[in-house]
């Protein structure tokens, strides 16, 4: 069986001319280190999060999948009308899953509670903060900057 030969526009210089990939608009400038980063949609259960469904001053529980495939639960909450800030919702005393609230962010397991805000503990038995994750705000929908 003959298998159609490459035609000569494509198999010199100019082939390789034709196999750039360009980049989607989501794509994030390369880091420092080379590699590029991505958008990952924040999910309420399996709907994809827009800002327009946060009030200023509430949060959320919410959720994404981070590079691995692991499901990251998270607290999203809205600063203002411009700022969203996002933690990951495990508690750091003992891994609990702490819940949304408006000004506090608290975990069922031990009381401790977190300022929503800045991931910050208000009161113990948590030793440290909530770990952050960056947010990203496009076409009125919410990412974590992966
Ligand atoms: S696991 Fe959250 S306070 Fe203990």
């Amino acid at each position: 069986m003959l298998v159609g030969a490459i035609p000569a526009w494509l198999s010199g210089s100019k082939a390789s001319a034709y196999a750039v990939t360009h980049p989607s608009p989501k794509a994030s400038k390369a880091t420092k280190t080379g590699v590029k980063s991505i958008l990952i949609p924040v999910k309420v259960g399996s709907v994809q999060l827009a800002l327009s469904k946060l009030a200023v001053g509430n949060s959320v529980s919410a959720s994404f999948v981070d590079t691995t495939g692991a499901n990251k639960p998270i607290l999203v909450h809205r600063k203002s009308a411009k700022e969203v800030v996002a933690y990951s919702a495990i508690c750091t005393h003992s891994g609990c899953t702490v819940g949304a609230g408006a000004k506090t962010f608290v975990c069922p397991c031990h009381g401790s509670t977190y300022d929503s805000t800045t991931g910050a503990v208000i009161n113990g038995p948590a030793p440290k903060s909530l770990a952050p994750f960056p947010v990203v705000v496009q076409s009125g929908a919410l990412f974590i900057k992966g």
